[in-house]
């Protein structure tokens, strides 16, 4: 181990790492301690990120889309058959809450029939290439745990009928989980219990894989990234892309009515003027309730993890870096006879940035109204609310066979 590993292990402190002894340090060990980011374990100490002042931000709402619905439709379908527009497929995460211990896209959601959930997100994307003529090129983000596995099943399925040459993975990257306090924990004998490091961080990992010169070769614009787990999500929407790109904001996010003030979603807004996420946690009563003049809630559109970026404004912002979020998880670890224990409630914090932290750093944004009913069925836990139940009840209300 090099001797700022070592000053590392000492200042801060870590209980399970202090016992080994250079000869017991495995080179995967060695690696991982010598490139992971040990300034992240300062923050389990820190108070919550400081937010600034919040107001409203004005939606486009449904009726108004539905108004110039065609000319939308029309620019956006242009810019698809110009190859103006990429699709970014975050499906690094490891659907902890779901139980499923295989990538979440491999979810298989049927009923009475065979359909996994990256099935269903190629089919989305199939009727806009339908639509538009042409194929919509398609970046999958996966993680060091799951990239394997995806590539395969992709392969396996012949990519649901998608055009493989549009299609390429690249994978985010990891940071060590620590239990409630601040020891890193270990996996096995030779590496530490490492994680996804959140969403926040695709573009980044994209550039890391190079991808930029894919983007720049096709004349890739504008990249509208979604979450893996909504079934019901529409990919590269073109009135979502000529929504936004007429409204000349840097991005747009879709957006659906909260169906109550509390609805834990977090809702778009302005923070010190700046496009933003207000979490449900962080509205006051006042604002929770506080509504226009045609009485609907100031801060009534929750988020569904569906956004366009303009690539130009993204390369811009790059460099900066995105705030840490600690999230508590249930990872699993060797304890301290050198057993491997999987917790059933949550025990470690894991390190995450967030994709709605990237709209800050936006200039503008334009938060687009879509139908809930049939655009958000979110796959997040096997039952209850934003679940499998829900989302194939959804599915079939769509009329989609299941
Ligand atoms: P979630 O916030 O629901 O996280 O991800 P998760 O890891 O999938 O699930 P839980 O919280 O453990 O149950 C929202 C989207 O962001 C992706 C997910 O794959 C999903 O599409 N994601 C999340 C990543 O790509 N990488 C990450 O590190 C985290």
């Amino acid at each position: 181990m090099n001797e700022q590993v070592k000053k590392n292990i000492m200042e801060y402190k870590q209980k399970y790492l202090q016992k080994l002894t250079d000869a017991q340090v495995p080179e995967k060990l060695e690696k991982q301690l010598e490139e992971m980011d040990w300034s992240c374990l300062e923050l389990i100490h820190r108070k919550k990120q400081q937010r600034g002042t919040f107001a409203p931000l004005q939606a486009a709402e449904l009726s108004e889309i539905r108004k110039k619905e065609d000319l939308y439709r029309e620019t956006g379908l242009k810019a698809l058959r110009e190859g103006k527009v990429g699709a970014i497929l975050l499906a690094g995460g490891q659907g902890t809450r779901l139980g499923f211990d295989k990538a979440k896209g491999m979810f298989n959601i049927g009923v009475t029939k065979t359909l996994y959930i990256f099935e269903q997100l190629i089919k989305n994307l199939m009727q806009v290439k339908h639509e538009a003529g042409v194929w919509i090129p398609l970046y999958i983000m996966t993680s060091e745990k799951n990239d394997a596995q995806t590539r395969a099943f992709f392969e396996e399925h012949d990519f649901f009928g998608y055009d493989s040459s549009y299609v390429k993975f690249f994978v985010q990257e990891m940071v060590p989980a620590v239990d409630f306090d601040g020891n890193i924990l270990m996996e096995s004998e030779d590496s530490l219990a490492m994680s996804p490091n959140g969403n926040g961080g695709w573009f980044k990992s994209m550039l890391r894989a190079h991808l930029d010169e894919d983007i720049r070769t096709r004349g890739i614009e504008w990249l509208n990234v979604f979450a893996v787990d909504n079934v019901l999500q529409r990919i590269a929407d073109p009135v979502f892309v000529g929504a936004t790109i007429l409204s000349g904001c840097v991005c747009g996010s879709k957006v659906v009515r909260k169906v109550s003030p509390y609805e834990r979603v977090g809702a778009m807004c302005l923070e010190d003027g700046k496009p933003s996420i207000v979490e449900y946690y962080e509205l006051t009563p006042e604002m929770a309730e506080a509504v226009n003049e045609n009485g609907s809630l100031l801060y009534g559109f929750g988020v569904i993890l569906n956004y366009l970026f303009r690539v130009d404004k993204l390369m811009e912002i790059v460099k900066t870096n995105l705030p840490m979020h600690i999230v508590e998880k249930k990872v699993p670890y060797l304890d301290e006879s050198g057993q491997l224990q999987k917790p059933k409630e949550p025990n470690a914090y894991k390190f995450e940035t967030l994709i709605l932290d990237m709209v800050y750093m936006m200039d503008n944004c334009l938060p687009f109204e879509v139908e809930r009913e049939k655009e958000f069925a979110p796959v997040k836990n096997a039952l209850g609310t934003d679940s499998v139940e829900s989302a194939r009840e959804l599915l079939k209300k769509n009329g989609i066979a299941i």
